[in-house]
């Protein structure tokens, strides 16, 4: 097989037969495909497409690159989650101990955050004392225990992935959906997921900001997991605005613990909940998404769920005190107001902007090596809909600096206003499966 003859039937907008993307898949893996082939297939296929079928092959050729995560002495259907990327995106740490409250399994690995973006992995270390590495044993006894662990990612997992996704960034060929999808699906299943629930943000903080394109996305993904024996659900969430009040790690963290506590902002809470319902049914620990929906809204106020979260923090050596004592997680040194200077509704808050601020803040990290800041952030003091005069505050920023003049101002342009009162879009637009 040559690469080259590969490149041209893809180029003529032919399809590829699963040995030959087997072949190119391992071969650049193993640096015997130079970057450069690469480059013009991944430019052939961003304006040739690629069949349902050739989605599926390159997914689990991807996934077959280098390790997979064993994850059969699990007991019970392990389901795994997945986001494509919001800001103040807190779900991760409420959906693993509100689902695993309901007997669903989850084994999870989670990743660093880069740019406007958040990790899960970040916001675990904001808890004092928590390890984000397990040994294999351990990562599978506190499952089968508890029913959740979340580590960081180890291990070679997807290394083909790794390399094309690095490669995509600087060829402009990032977007295209089945790479996006074969991307994103090739990670949850070499990390073991047999049940994937995903949700697909879409608007101003996503990757997809259309609702055609994020549909597009996650009916590529549905199709793939369905292909490949992985029983796959999407939803379609508004990112408009970021999701809840909290933006940077030790924020989050407390907003996660209101929010299993059932005192958490309403938007993370019917996200998590719907998300949660999901994962339950595919774990098959309930008959029906209203039944498990129900009995997770029940978990929220019985203290079921905060008490999971705690039994997960103290198996993963953390201090659960932050519960009772949220003023253990890190504080900073000063806390500035951002206050409205005109009345009206608030229309829209751009979320990239403000993951940006986050970022910016120290939050964030701009190149992978960066260190950063777990006490600061964003918390909004207003969501999209709210009424607002001159003198509001819209929100606070956390920082470990002096006021920064120029930041304060961002964040108050990331708000945009209406004079009329305003329809809050549905946060969860579709349900794919
Ligand atoms: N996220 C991924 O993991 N892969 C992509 O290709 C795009 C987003
Ligand atoms: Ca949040």
């Amino acid at each position: 097989m040559r690469m080259v003859d590969i490149i041209e039937k893809k180029r003529d907008g032919q399809q590829l037969s699963q040995a030959e993307i087997e072949f190119l898949i391992k071969g650049y893996t193993e640096d015997k495909i130079p970057d450069y082939q690469i480059s013009a297939w991944a430019m052939a296929v961003y304006f040739q497409g690629m069949s349902a079928r050739e989605t599926a092959d390159l997914t689990i050729a991807m996934a077959d690159s280098g390790e997979r995560v064993d994850l059969s002495a699990i007991k019970g259907i392990k389901v795994d989650k997945h986001s494509t990327g919001g800001v103040g995106d807190t779900t991760t740490l409420v959906l693993g101990p509100l689902v695993a409250a309901a007997g669903a399994p989850v084994a999870k690995m989670s990743g660093r955050g880069l740019g406007h973006t958040g990790g899960t992995i970040d916001k675990l270390e904001a808890i004092p004392g928590f390890h984000i590495s397990l040994g294999n044993d351990q990562f599978l006894e506190n499952v089968n225990k508890l029913k959740l662990a979340v580590v960081g990612q180890s291990g070679n997992l997807t290394p083909a992935d790794k390399k094309l996704y690095e490669l995509r960034d600087v060829t402009g060929t990032i977007n295209s959906i089945p790479m996006i999808a074969s991307s994103i699906m090739s990670k949850k299943i070499a990390s073991g997921a047999d049940a994937i629930v995903l949700d697909v943000k879409t608007g101003n903080g996503a990757f997809m900001k259309s609702l055609q394109d994020s549909e597009a996305l996650a009916q590529t993904m549905v199709e793939i997991g369905n292909r490949v024996g992985r029983k796959t659900v999407a939803l379609i969430s508004n990112m408009d605005q970021p999701l809840g009040f909290a933006i940077g790690n030790a924020l989050e963290v407390r907003e996660a613990i209101e929010t299993l506590q059932g005192r958490g902002p309403a938007d993370l809470t019917e996200l998590c909940l719907a998300l949660g319902a999901h994962m339950v049914v595919l774990a098959e620990k309930a008959e029906n998404y209203d039944q498990a929906y129900e009995r997770l809204q029940t978990m929220l106020t019985t203290g079921e769920a905060i008490d999971t979260f705690k039994k997960f923090v103290v198996a993963q050596g953390g201090d659960p005190g932050i519960v009772d004592h949220p003023q253990r997680l890190a504080q900073t040194a000063y806390q500035f107001d951002v206050k409205a200077t005109e009345s009206g509704y608030v229309e829209a808050i751009a979320a990239e902007e403000i993951g940006r601020i986050a970022m910016m803040l120290g939050a964030g990290r701009q190149t992978k090596e960066d260190a950063i800041d777990l006490a600061v952030g964003v918390m909004l003091a207003k969501k999209v809909g709210d009424h607002v005069t001159p003198g509001d505050t819209l929100a606070t920023l956390y920082a470990n600096q002096q006021q920064d003049q120029a930041l304060a101002q961002r964040t108050l342009q990331a708000f945009r206003f209406s004079p009329q009162p305003i329809q809050v879009p549905k946060l969860i637009q579709q349900v794919i499966r």
